[in-house]
């Protein structure tokens, strides 16, 4: 019986490394927790590697996976995967597109409201500082604002229907879809970016490249409304991390929700020095739901391109 070598690179679900266990015709390798050389080592004889967002598929790694059909990204984006060095090398790169969509879109739910209300700080004056104090916290409602949604997938997209709920505003701005996909959803679509740009909340759900990283930058945050909303949590770096800094120590940017930074783990960023910002690190996809979608379809795709029966979402 002809077996497979499969090395998952980063923490995947439970759920997956069963399934990996279980097929009596893949060697599996948990390579999370090892350092980036013994990784490389560990992938020189893979068939196929499962990698999330901590581990960079650069040219090191593509050098050193001499034998490997495919890579498997557990997650939706691939901007950590050097896509073309990988074709070069006869790396097929499949992602993994819609397990993680509610995750996503629900957080961006979470740091919208969270910036409106400001609910990390009052619960942390209340908890953490047994301060009870009614009147410093004066939020804003999301009903009537106007949203601009940069970017109408499968994450925009919902997070617009969401936000109608809320009896929002919503308006889309993504040049990849016809405008039914949005009228069809009871929101307006707009190929002007300047439109969006005079929203009260902008949030963004696009991929990185080279089209959308610092797609929002000083020049755009000056033509912002006084006292705009701004949420990420698609990718660090879209919105420009200095321009965004600039704007809410100015008060330009009343405040924001940002999940993703350009360099993670952000430990110790500037931005979180502010205090009209709400943070998390990178959590989008960290629901159960999702890591089970996520794990189970990434080690299904990885079994599958190991044995070459198929490659989907290449
Ligand atoms: C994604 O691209 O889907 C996520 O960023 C995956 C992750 O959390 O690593």
């Amino acid at each position: 019986m002809e077996k497979y070598k499969v090395v998952v690179c980063d923490h995947i679900h439970e759920a997956g490394l069963e399934m990996l266990q279980n097929d009596p015709q893949i060697d599996y390798v948990f390579a999370a927790d090892v350092d980036k050389t013994a990784l490389l080592d560990v992938i020189a004889d893979a068939d196929v590697a499962i990698t999330r967002s901590s581990t960079d598929v650069d040219d090191k790694f593509i050098g050193a996976a001499k034998q490997m059909k495919a890579i498997v990204r557990a997650g939706v984006g691939v901007d950590n995967v050097d896509i073309d060095g990988c074709s070069k090398e006869g790396i097929i790169v499949m992602n993994v597109p819609t397990a993680n969509t509610i995750a996503a879109v629900e957080l961006t739910m979470a740091h919208m409201l969270s910036c409106m209300r400001m609910f990390p700080y009052s619960h942390d004056h209340l908890k953490n500082q047994r301060i009870w104090k009614r009147e410093k916290w004066y939020g804003y409602e999301l009903k009537g604002k106007k949203l601009g949604i940069i970017g109408f997938g499968n994450i925009g997209s919902r997070v617009g229907v969401r936000c109608k709920a809320f009896e929002m505003d919503v308006v889309a701005y993504d040049p990849y879809i016809p405008a039914s996909k949005a009228t069809d959803l009871g929101v307006k679509y707009t190929d002007s970016f300047d439109e969006i740009l005079g929203c009260d909340i902008i949030t963004i759900h696009t991929p990185k490249n080279s089209e959308t990283i610092d797609i929002i930058g000083a020049d755009e945050i000056a033509k912002m409304k006084d006292g705009v909303v701004l949420v990420n949590c698609a990718r660090g770096g879209l919105y420009n991390e200095e321009a965004l800094y600039d704007g809410l120590k100015s008060g330009k940017i009343r405040f924001a929700g940002i999940d993703v930074f350009k360099k993670e783990p952000a430990t110790d960023h500037p931005l979180l020095d502010l205090d009209n910002i709400v943070v998390s690190p990178h959590l989008g996809a960290n629901t159960f739901e999702s890591q089970y979608n996520i794990g189970t379809q990434a080690a299904q795709q990885a079994i599958e391109a190991a044995k070459g029966i198929a490659f989907p979402n290449a």
